[in-house]
């Protein structure tokens, strides 16, 4: 059977890809945050997934205004990106699990979340980012199942829908047959605003007490609305939603093993989380 090792969350900033292209991971600005994946580079050694699971939000790469589903899956065996932003060299594509893939659609709409199905999806700076970030090296080491949330186009889904959206992802996972390990990821965040007249806003507070409540308690964070949370964290906080999801597939005892919050990258207060899951064991009768 599947085993849910744990989760990662990370920023997506783009400015990140330049950062790498450029090998800045020494210069001061940059150091602090990089320097927050040497645990993650780690504890992906010591537990070795196979396949990632990663929760994202589309950039206007594969879905628009136009069309753009709250919940996507991609169902294929490779993804490629086609712009990371700055003008720095495309990402190498990276292999998919069509197979989990198509065992977790099942599952969800067995679940009633509809989702849209995609056997061809783009995927930009939001996965390849973070992937970059978590396996540095000239080759990908593992298989991902992209899954998209709308974080753009209001209306979003609540911090609720998300969280119940990866317990039944996490809940599929635990009844894959194959003997897997896999690692759940959430991309994006924490707070940030792009544009108008709080451009450049940053809740360290908020983003703190978010970072305390989505390990043990993750349902304290669900009483805010997504207005609440477009208030607290700025206009593209709301990217949080990839995390709450990341937690939800955690399904059993989780703890976290390490963390590095750090203000600023570009305009994002970045964050670096690496969550173990813990199967819970049912006790035996003595
Ligand atoms: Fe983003």
């Amino acid at each position: 059977m599947a085993t849910i090792v744990g989760g990662v969350g990370s920023t997506h900033v783009p400015a990140i890809g330049k950062a790498i292209a450029e090998k800045k991971h020494n210069d001061p600005y940059w150091k602090p945050f990089f320097k927050g994946f040497d645990y993650v580079h780690y504890w992906l050694a010591r537990t070795r997934p196979d396949v990632a699971v990663v929760f994202y939000n589309d950039h206007g790469l594969n879905f628009f205004l136009d069309k753009l589903p709250t919940f996507a899956v991609g169902a294929a065996n490779e993804y490629r990106s086609e712009d990371e932003g700055w003008g720095i060299p495309v990402s190498r594509p990276i292999p998919g699990d069509a197979t989990l893939s198509w065992h977790l659609i099942n599952a969800l709409v067995a679940d009633e979340f509809d989702v849209t199905m995609c056997q061809e999806m783009l995927i930009d700076h939001a996965v390849t980012i973070p992937m970059a970030l978590m396996w540095p090296g000239p080759v990908w080491p593992i298989k991902i199942v992209p899954v998209e949330i709308n974080t753009v186009q209001h209306p979003l889904p609540s911090l609720e829908r998300c969280l119940k959206f990866g317990r039944s992802i996490g809940r599929a996972l635990e009844s894959y047959e194959q003997d897997l390990r896999v690692v759940v990821i959430g991309t994006g965040g924490l707070s940030h605003q792009l544009d108008g007249a709080r451009a450049g806003f940053i809740n360290k507070e908020f983003d703190l007490l978010c970072l305390d409540k989505i390990v043990a308690e993750p349902e304290a964070l669900t009483r805010y609305s997504i207005h609440d949370w477009v208030k607290e964290t700025g206009s593209q906080g709301v990217e949080f939603l990839n995390w709450m999801a990341m937690r939800g597939a955690l399904t059993g005892r989780v703890s976290e093993l390490n963390r590095n919050y750090h203000i600023p990258i570009s305009n994002t207060a970045a964050a670096t989380v690496v969550y173990e899951n813990q199967k819970e064991v049912a006790r035996k009768a003595a």
